[in-house]
Formats: C-alpha cells, structure tokens, sequence
C-alpha cells in the first residue's frame, strides 16, 4: 500500500497507507484531512491544489494548473492518483475559515438597522416580541438539624414564593443540580436564578452568587450552505450582543446541497458534515461571540435554527438522502423538543434548539424564516420573495396565498463557482462601472478606504457582467469579443477579463473573470428568472402583476437592481418595486428566538404555503434554456415599456 505523508502549512505532518489508485482527495478522506473540494471531486472547480513535495503521482492534465504551477508541484487533488509513496503540502483549511470568521463589533449602524426594522415590522403586525424570562433573587433559610430540607425542594420553595406561581411544577435541569450545594453554601442561601415560564412548567435555567447580573441570552443562525451567520441576542430587551458570520465548513465536501448529501452517504458521512457544521463552524462562532459579549456560553438558553432543509437535516445529523431521491421526502418539516446537548452544540445543555419549519425538499427553514421578515404575508399587494443563495428560493403570494418553489442557483451570487468569488465582505468588489470609450473602470469596494480589492461579491458581479455586455466586450453568451485589451485567452481558449491588476489588488493574481465564470453565472440568474416565470405564470399571472419585490441573500447591499435587470436576473418592473432587505432568514431567526407568538406565525406561514416543484413541471427547462442568455432569447420581456 503506498504511503501518503500529507504536511500542513504549520509543520504537522500525517502519515496514511492509500490504496493504490485512491486520488489524493479519496485519501485526505479517509485520513480526515480537510482539504478544499467544493465541486466534491469533479475536477471543475479547482479549488482542491496541493503541492507535491516528494514522489510522483498519475495527474491529469486540467485548465485550473498552469504549467509554472504544474512544475512547481502543484495539482488538483481530486485528478492525482497514488501508486507509490508520495508527500504532499495541504492548504491548512480549517483555519482559513477561522480567518473567514467575522465578528462585527456591532458599530455598523447599517447592519443593525435591518434587524431593527424586522422587529418594529413585527411589533406593527401585532405580534409581541417578548417571552416570560425572568431573573430573580431568592433568599432561603439556612438548613439546620431542625430544617433538613434537600437543597433542590429549598430552592423550589423559593421559586414558588418569589414568583407567586404555588402550584406549577418547577423543573431544574441537571446542569444546575450539580452545582446547587456549593453555589447556595458559598452564597448563604441568596441566590439569582434565571427562569422561564412556559404553559405549564417554569424552567430554572441558570442559579448565580446574588451579586451577578446574568444576561439571558439567545442565538439566532442562519445556515446556508455557503455561509453561517449568527447573532448573539439579550433575550429580555432584543438587544443584539455580537454578531458573526463564517464561510460553512462543510464545503469542503461540495458546494451544493446535492454533493453534500452524496457525501453523507459514504461511510461516516453523516457525522463528518454534522462535525463540519456544529463543531467547526456554529461551536467556534458561539465561543467568539460569547467572549466578544462577555457572558458565559451557558447563559445562552434558546436558539432558533434557519436553514434550507438539506442543512437543518446534516446539522441535526439526519439521514438527507431522500431529499434529494423521488418523490424528494424530508425526514421532517416541523421539529420540537431538541435540546442543545441533543447535537452537542456548546450554550446551555437545556436550551430548546426551534427550527424554522421547512415546506419542502428545497424549500427549508431559511425561507419560511425569511418570507416572516418581508412581511409578504401581512401585504395587499401581489409580492415576490426571492433569496438569492446557493439554492434561489422564491415565495409569491400576498395575505391570501403564498406559493413557493426553489431553483438550483450554485453558489454564484455568494461568490462560489466565480474564480475571484467573495463573499460580501471587506476587500470585495460591490459595484462596478465600466467607461465604454477608456475601458477604464470605477469600482466601489466594501471596507475602510483605500481597501484594496481582493475579490468580487455578488453584487460586484452582476455589475460587472452587466457593464462587459452593455461595453461589448461579451456577447449575449457571455463570450468575450476579442479586441479588448483587458482580455487574454489561455492556451485552451478560454478568455479572462483582468478587472484589477495584480499590483493593484491585495492578491498575488489581481480580480478577474473569465469565460467560465460568466457561464456560471449566467446559469445561475437564468435559474432564478425562469422559476420566477414559471411560479406566476403557473397561477395565470404575468410578471408583470407583480406589485413588489423583495431581495434578499448575503449578495451585498450594493446591489444594481437596474443591472439585475438589464442581464435577465430579475423581470422588467419599475425600479422602485424593489427593496433589498438583507439576510432575511437571519432576521426571521433572531424575530423568532425573542419570541414564542412570532416561532408560531413562521410556523403558520410555513403551513400556508404551496410548494411547487419546478423539476416536474414540463416548460421548466425550456425556460431555463431560454433564460441562459444576457438577458434573455425573448427580447421582448425586457424592453423598455
Ligand atoms: Fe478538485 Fe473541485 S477541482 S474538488
């Protein structure tokens, strides 16, 4: 069996016998060595480069290894096959996601507005945003040989009395039992406690010396499939404590949802992608936030999950095969009584988990959570919901009825499948603008000034497509026409526009784009408009009907809504029918953390909608193949009226 030596950045090294034939990436499996493969081994996205270091092995030739590359050592993992001892250098991934970690320090007024508008959106629908919590102080008798009451009834009793609830069961988890008899000899019997009181119980959360203010906290999460963003919430007065977000450590088994569920099937599948997403991603965003808050991660008591259903189905560790299998059933669309230390996510081991109920296979919690902040549910007005991630999902209704489908966009719009793809966050590029006669470009970057760009967001990118067609430098196909200076062709014919070059970047490789990316994205905003075409036109509607859009996804706020519609993303509607609104699902998952009455609505709204399903409807791909143009083979939906 050949040896496999494969050496982190830092020095580690790791020694495992391969079979003979395994490619480097079959192997960095089955040894646990995380290596980038968001195409899941398909030799596409040529995100999977090691650099060989001693040995030889069976390499395909690939369009993602130049030959200077290709002589230093470097190649795909997933086309390189072992047959004799070989060392290789791994990327050190796990800390790249750290370093992708982000945690704001909450002065963006910008950031927080969007959430703030969530909450009085709510409030002016009626519904209340708060929970019975409630922090106490209990003084107790000291014990003595006349007063031998065990320390849980004493502190019961307590409760009882201070709350004036007499009669209703008070249940006091194990984590706090196991401490009672020292914090209450260590305090003489004066103690805090943080408790809920639900319809028929109080629960006692926390017990604290009386001179702590505990913080009664809650994380609201939103799970894409590229990305994971959290907020740390005060479960009393809905002020967010920190906020996170992180690329999600699951893509190293593939960028979509439909890889990673192949993924989840080999062998100890499942608990390396709920390993990937509850230990290295959600873990290490709750320690960070914690201490950025400064409170103890047991003094979180709630969290409130959004998720497309493939991710909600791999966080909980649940067999997501036949989401993807006709007749596409999930394990579950609602779910109830799953505890913190059900999954081993590190807050308080009782804290409930709720999730935002899925509708179907491809419709998840992230939707549901998100149509609830849009508020489409409360309008007149025919409006349409659309969440620009990984998965395009697209709710149409108004108070009366809501229809949902979901569109398989890749992961385009957040930067995946784009070479110089980012997501939207400092040193991307979010919005661009192309002189025609110069060929010079303005671009406007995310960040302090003087932020020097190293990639390109999705916003930046629909810009950008938009400029190189409306400049002609790419025809409707997204093909370059040669004669620009700015495009080079390699030595397979593919041709790259070179945006910023690489001394004026922050990269080594400058910003560009290339054939293949603009293919993708093509594919990616034909998905979304063909769906939006199909949902309404399914009803006897025309696009034209609709009154609003709403936006959403973590595309940047910079979005061009007239090049959204100028490239065929969106259809041809009056400017100002559109409204950004930000990361919806988080929103609805931080509305739905701070109260009980607003879980119920999402649940509500889940329950009300028809979910379609696109891949059995019959004009679906001729429409898809229709709307894989800039911006369409039919002119006419985009001229001007
Ligand atoms: Fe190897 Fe994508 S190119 S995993």
């Amino acid at each position: 069996m050949p040896k496999i030596t494969f050496i982190q950045e830092d020095g580690k090294e790791l020694i495992f016998f391969a079979s003979s034939g395994d490619t480097v990436l079959e192997a960095s499996r089955k040894a646990n060595v995380p290596i980038d493969a968001p195409c899941s081994g398909n030799a596409s996205c040529g995100k999977c480069k090691v650099r060989l270091i001693k040995g030889e092995l069976e390499s395909a030739v690939t369009r993602h290894i130049s030959e200077l590359e290709y002589a230093d050592g470097y190649r795909l993992a997933c086309v390189s096959k072992i047959h004799e001892d070989v060392e290789v250098l791994v990327p050190d991934i796990s800390s790249a996601y750290k370093s992708r970690m982000k945690i704001t320090d909450l002065s963006s007024e910008n950031e927080l507005a969007i959430f703030e508008e969530t909450r009085q959106n709510i409030k002016a629908a009626g519904l209340d945003l708060k929970n019975d919590w409630h922090v106490i102080t209990c003084f107790m008798d000291i014990p003595t040989l006349d007063d031998t009451m065990p320390d849980n009834e004493r502190l019961i009793r307590a409760v009882k009395k201070v709350t004036g609830f007499p009669d209703i069961h008070i249940m006091i988890p194990f984590s706090v039992i196991r401490i009672l008899p020292d914090i209450l000899r260590n305090n003489e019997f004066t103690v805090k406690c943080v408790l809920q009181k639900k319809k028929d119980c109080v629960i006692l959360y926390g017990i604290y010396p009386e001179h702590i203010n505990p913080v009664i906290a809650g994380i609201a999460v939103d799970i894409g499939t590229t990305s994971v963003s959290a907020l740390l919430v005060n479960l009393e007065n809905g002020e967010i404590l920190a906020k996170s977000s992180a690329g999600n450590a699951q893509i190293r088994y593939g960028a979509d949802v439909i890889n990673r569920i192949v993924e989840s099937c080999k062998p100890g599948g499942i608990q390396n992608l709920q390993k990937a997403i509850v230990d290295e991603t959600i873990n290490q965003m709750i320690d960070e936030m914690a201490s950025f808050a400064q409170i103890s991660r047991n003094d979180i008591v709630k969290m409130c999950i959004a998720s497309n259903t493939t991710m909600n189905h791999l966080f909980l560790g649940i067999n997501a095969d036949h989401i993807r299998r006709e007749p596409y059933i999930p394990c579950f669309f609602e779910l109830r009584n799953i505890k913190a230390s059900d999954v081993n996510v590190h807050i308080h081991p009782n804290a409930d988990i709720i999730f935002a109920p899925n509708v179907g296979s491809y419709v998840g919690g992230d939707i549901t959570a998100g149509a609830l902040s849009s508020m489409i549910w409360n309008k007149e007005e025919l409006s349409l919901f659309i969440d620009l991630g990984t998965n395009g999902e697209i709710v149409f209704g108004n108070k009366d009825f809501l229809m949902t489908c979901a569109c398989s966009a890749g992961p385009a719009f957040e930067g995946g499948d784009i070479s110089c793809g980012m997501r939207a966050t400092d040193g991307a590029i979010e919005a661009v603008k192309i002189n025609e006669v110069t060929g010079e470009s303005v671009l406007s970057v995310i960040g302090e000034m003087k932020t020097k760009p190293v990639g390109i967001c999705g916003s930046g990118i629909i810009d950008l497509v938009s400029e190189l067609y409306r400049c002609k430098i790419i025809d409707s196909k997204g093909i370059f026409i040669d004669g620009n200076n700015r495009v080079t062709r390699d030595a397979f014919g593919m041709g790259t526009y070179m945006l910023v070059k690489p001394e004026d970047s922050g990269t080594i490789k400058g910003v560009f784009i290339n054939e293949v990316d603009i293919d993708n994205f093509i594919r990616a905003k034909g998905a979304i408009f063909s769906a939006i075409k199909t949902l309404t036109e399914s009803l006897d509607m025309k696009m034209s009907m609709i009154e609003s859009v709403y936006v959403a996804g973590g595309i940047g706020s910079g979005i061009n809504i007239k090049n959204s519609m100028n490239i065929g993303l969106f259809p041809k509607l009056p400017a100002d029918c559109y409204h950004y609104i930000g990361n919806s699902s988080l929103s609805g998952a931080y509305a739905s953390v701070l109260s009980d009455k607003v879980f119920k609505k999402v649940v509500e709204i889940g329950r009300n909608m028809t979910y379609i399903e696109l891949s059995s409807n019959p004009g679906y791909m001729d429409e898809f193949m229709a709307a894989c143009f800039i911006p369409h083979t039919d002119i006419n939906l985009f001229e001007e009226k």
